[in-house]
């Protein structure tokens, strides 16, 4: 039996790097003052089919339920968010910066850099209009690039606008049922071969392709990147007026993330969605709001490619795992006191392993190096005393087994 296609199985090595990317995301949005918050993994279809635009609508996960409701799997979270805050909208204090990690489905083919279900860290900012909230997103997006070990020469984060395309739109006489079609084909249009968009496009194509091959700018987003410069920032952002983004709801200024290669898909996406929650909420709540997302599987794929981000991951990992200590019970006689010990230890907080079976000395020290523990402390001969030996230096002492714990506290602290 398999998977199904697109979704992952996560061994513990996989487990480990998917949890120092959400640890690492935790800790960049706490600096920032956001608070974590959640929702249902399961929505009515109706919440997507309303705003989030054509694309994601077919790919939603979606079935009818054992109540005949139409219900579909999450997607994305902003439809989610705007309905909480909306339901909610009185018990929080504006502006609300609130983040979330939730696991999103998309019916999509499989490729690099996608699959059916992927983890999306997401930064919303609820209730504020000014620019500034525009710049904090782009600055954590930037923040938590660099959490991993990213510089400038890795990544950037491409910005742009869509009211600047929603001009154009109106100057160009597009009649307003036709704009989202057009911001689809700009959004595709540097995936797809140039005459594939003209065919989209039509008579939008010459003027468009102007655009997108200058390099144009507004007056808001030099603004934008102004006050990321205060903030040390600007080498990491671009302004770019080929971003649109994919999802129909967006109102003002768009970001994407991209590796500087530009082999990868987006690592993240967001931007200002000013009417999503009236319209989610049919008039009964505005609130302007302005968000991204940080998706896993991408991520993943960059870190791998970096070496310094790797070797940065896999450093904290083993940090997280290695044991402190593996106690090697060379004679059985010897089992009940050394349990008495591991049970002390584990009390105080030290990561203890030892055999659950009699093993072979030898054996115990190899899986004692395996487990990447500091200290193997050995119940044997010796008893009463203990035979302490370092690990990473091979230094051995012998030792009386009462008070052992106090001596780790001074070999455990220092450097390897
Ligand atoms: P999105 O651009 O659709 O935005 O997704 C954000 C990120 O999630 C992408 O840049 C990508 O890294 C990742 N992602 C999306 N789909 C997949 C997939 N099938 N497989 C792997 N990774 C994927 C949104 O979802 C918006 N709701 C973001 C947002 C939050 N806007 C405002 N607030």
């Amino acid at each position: 039996m398999q998977s199904l296609p697109g979704f992952r199985d996560f061994v513990p090595k996989e487990c480990a790097a998917r949890n120092y990317i959400f640890h690492r995301w935790r800790e960049v949005a706490r600096r920032y003052g956001f608070v974590e918050w959640d929702g249902p993994v399961l929505e009515p279809t109706d919440l997507y089919t309303k705003k989030s635009g054509p694309e994601i609508v077919t790919q939603l996960f979606n079935f009818t339920d054992k109540g005949e409701r139409e219900v579909a799997m999450r997607p994305e979270l902003t439809p989610t968010l705007a309905r909480v805050v909306a339901a909610h909208e009185r018990e929080f204090k504006k502006p609300l910066k609130w983040f979330s990690i939730p696991q999103c489905f998309r019916y999509e083919k499989q490729q690099r850099g996608r699959l059916r279900e992927h983890y999306q860290f997401n930064a919303d900012i609820i209730g504020e209009s000014a620019l500034e909230a525009d710049v904090e997103l782009i600055a954590l997006c930037v923040d938590l690039l660099r959490a991993f070990g990213f510089t400038a020469e890795d990544v950037v984060v491409r910005i742009s606008d869509r009211e600047f395309w929603i001009d154009f739109l109106r100057a160009q006489n597009v009649p307003e049922e036709k704009w989202e079609e057009v911001l689809q084909a700009i959004d595709k249009s540097e995936r797809e071969p140039r005459e594939k968009t003209a065919a989209r496009l039509g008579s939008l194509a010459e003027p468009t392709f102007k655009i997108l091959d200058g390099t144009g700018t507004s007056e808001k987003l030099e603004q934008v990147v102004a006050a990321l410069r205060n903030r040390g920032l600007t080498e990491f952002v671009k302004i770019d007026l080929g971003i649109v983004r994919g999802l129909a709801y967006y109102s003002g200024v768009v970001f994407e993330a991209f590796d500087r290669g530009g082999k990868l898909r987006a690592l993240a996406g967001g931007g200002r969605y000013d009417n999503l929650i009236q319209q989610l909420s049919d008039g009964a709540v505005s609130l302007p709001a302005i968000g991204f997302a940080m998706g896993d599987v991408v991520l993943g794929e960059l870190i791998a490619e970096q070496p310094a981000a790797k070797a940065k991951m896999e450093e904290a990992i083993a940090a997280q795992q290695n044991l402190d200590i593996y106690v090697v019970i060379a004679k059985e006689e010897r089992r009940a006191d050394a349990l008495a010990q591991i049970q002390a230890l584990r009390d105080r907080g030290y990561r203890v392993d030892f055999p659950l079976t009699p093993a072979k000395v030898g054996k115990q020290f190899q899986t004692a190096e395996q487990l990447g523990a500091r200290i193997a402390i050995l119940f044997g001969d010796e008893w009463p005393q203990v035979k302490l030996k370092d690990l990473r230096t091979g230094e051995q002492s012998l030792l009386p087994h009462e008070g052992l714990s106090a001596r780790f506290a001074a070999l455990l602290s220092s450097p390897a």
